[in-house]
């Protein structure tokens, strides 16, 4: 991948700059110097490497940053919509800032585009594996022109918001390859729903595959600390509303999360020693992670056979259905709420429901939530919207409860509170003694 370049001029010149240890700014494209294909800009990690390459079996060049050891993985591609079949096509930035992509006879084939005009601009890889335009003279500002974070292909590397980016008014969200061979855009996307807490979800054009759970302030509730701890996302708030989402970035390790063609996203890290990516997670990982599998009113259990169960106080909607291992209808309730004598029972280690008919109230205590909840005879279930320090917020449900599901690790610690009438209530403390 890369440039074809001749390899005895390389083995050269790679000997000749050890040997006069200079440094030259390989990592920076001055305005209106061409960079062509076969030339590539490394960042200064020696970690991201950006230039024109072919996909495996592809015909097509495009522009694209890929990693300068495994270079077969590519993190980012510029114009994957608008792919060029002619190895002569060049890039130049402006001094005011704006990247050009040129086929052979000079055509626009992708530009970038900036709000705003620098004076003397360049561009530069970054050792995040960010491409960015910058003033010349601002070092170290990330008050960058453009910058290739913004427009992520399938890849999310360490330091990389998604979300919206209220300066640009982006939308940041990977979308998949449509094949190994083809980088246009694919049928998935990964993106956060913000609906004053954030969600992630993995999407199949509009319907919802997977999701991560709501942010509850310390994770995604769907998503077991253990794996997070590492790898652990910052979510940015302002004024209670959520902004970005991000994992900072860390020099110690390298690592990736892809959202592949079939719409399975995969974490990777490198082991340095051998070059080799290793797979961590994969996510959907379970059946109890495609979204919805027991149907509404129902919870999944990796441990359970079957995976799935209704909801305490509820009942399939059809036994047959049910017993044939067909969730898809779900649950409804055994006994009405009568409303006035009704109670909550708790539920504990959950991947809260779908936020689809909610109230959130960030300031409410958790007494407070149930009080509120009980005088409205539609409120199902609440949780606290924030379980970090003493806990607090109050996130309620109306409608039916969506993606349910209960971990078994001690350190997913997020319970719901379900409303039940006091006849189904009473069985419940009853079962909880007598172990029936
Ligand atoms: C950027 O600034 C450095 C240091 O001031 C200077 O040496 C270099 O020529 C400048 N590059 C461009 C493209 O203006
Ligand atoms: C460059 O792009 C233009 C416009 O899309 C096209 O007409 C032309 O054939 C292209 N040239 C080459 C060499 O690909
Ligand atoms: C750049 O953005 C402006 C305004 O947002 C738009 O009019 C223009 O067509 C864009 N140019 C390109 C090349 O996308
Ligand atoms: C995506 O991952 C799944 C599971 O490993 C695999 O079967 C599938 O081939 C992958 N798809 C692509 C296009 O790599
Ligand atoms: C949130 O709850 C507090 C305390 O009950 C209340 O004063 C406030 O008005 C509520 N905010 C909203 C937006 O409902
Ligand atoms: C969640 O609670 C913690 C601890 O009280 C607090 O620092 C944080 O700001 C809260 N988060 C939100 C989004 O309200």
């Amino acid at each position: 991948m890369g440039g074809s370049g001749d390899g005895t001029f390389l083995f050269i010149f790679i000997s000749f700059s050890r040997f006069f240890h200079f440094s030259i700014a390989v990592d920076t494209l001055a305005p209106n110097q061409p960079f062509r294909d076969g030339d590539t800009l490394v960042s200064s990690n020696q970690r991201f490497e950006l230039g024109f390459f072919s996909p495996s079996n592809s015909k097509n060049r495009y522009l694209g940053i890929w990693y300068k050891k495994t270079p077969d993985i590519v993190v980012w591609v510029a114009e994957r919509n608008n792919p060029s079949t002619f190895r002569n096509g060049f890039l130049t930035v402006s001094s005011g800032g704006s990247l050009s992509l040129m086929n052979q006879t000079g055509n626009l084939i992708w530009s970038s585009n900036s709000s705003r005009v620098a004076k003397n601009a360049v561009a530069q890889l970054l050792d995040t594996g960010n491409f960015v335009i910058r003033e010349n003279n601002s070092m170290n500002s990330e008050n960058y022109f453009w910058q290739s974070f913004d427009y992520p292909t399938d890849t999310r590397l360490p330091g990389m918001k998604l979300g919206k980016n209220f300066d640009s008014d982006i939308d940041r969200y990977l979308c998949s390859w449509r094949s190994i061979e083809d980088p246009s855009s694919g049928e998935f996307t990964y993106r956060i729903v913000n609906n004053g807490l954030p969600q992630i979800f993995i999407f199949n054009g509009a319907i919802r595959k997977y999701r991560t759970g709501v942010w509850n302030g310390l994770r995604f509730s769907g998503v077991p600390l253990f794996i997070t701890t590492t790898f652990a996302p910052i979510v940015n708030f302002h004024n209670n509303n959520p902004l970005t989402m991000y994992e900072p970035f860390n020099n110690e390790f390298v690592t990736r999360v892809v959202l592949n063609s079939s719409g399975l996203m995969y974490r990777y890290v490198l082991n340095e020693k051998n070059n080799e990516w290793i797979t961590r997670t994969i996510s959907p990982d379970y059946l109890c992670d495609n979204y919805g599998t027991c149907g509404p009113n129902a919870f999944c259990s990796s441990i359970k056979s079957p995976i799935c169960e209704c909801l305490q106080g509820f009942k399939p909607r059809s036994e047959q259905e049910w017993l044939s291992l067909d969730w898809t209808s779900g649950c409804v309730m055994k006994m009405p709420l009568d409303c006035k004598s009704d109670g909550f029972v708790q539920i504990k280690n959950v991947k809260l429901p779908d936020m689809l008919d909610f109230q959130l109230n960030h300031s409410m205590s958790i007494k407070e939530c149930e009080m509120e909840c009980l005088k409205d005879c539609s409120c199902l279930a609440y949780a606290k919207s924030n379980i970090s320090g003493a806990g607090s917020g109050c996130l309620s449900w109306y409608g039916d409860l969506i993606d349910i599901r209960e971990f078994i690790e001690e350190n997913s610690p997020q319970d719901m509170y379900l409303r039940l009438p006091s006849s189904e209530l009473g069985k419940y403390v009853l079962c909880l003694i007598l172990d029936c």
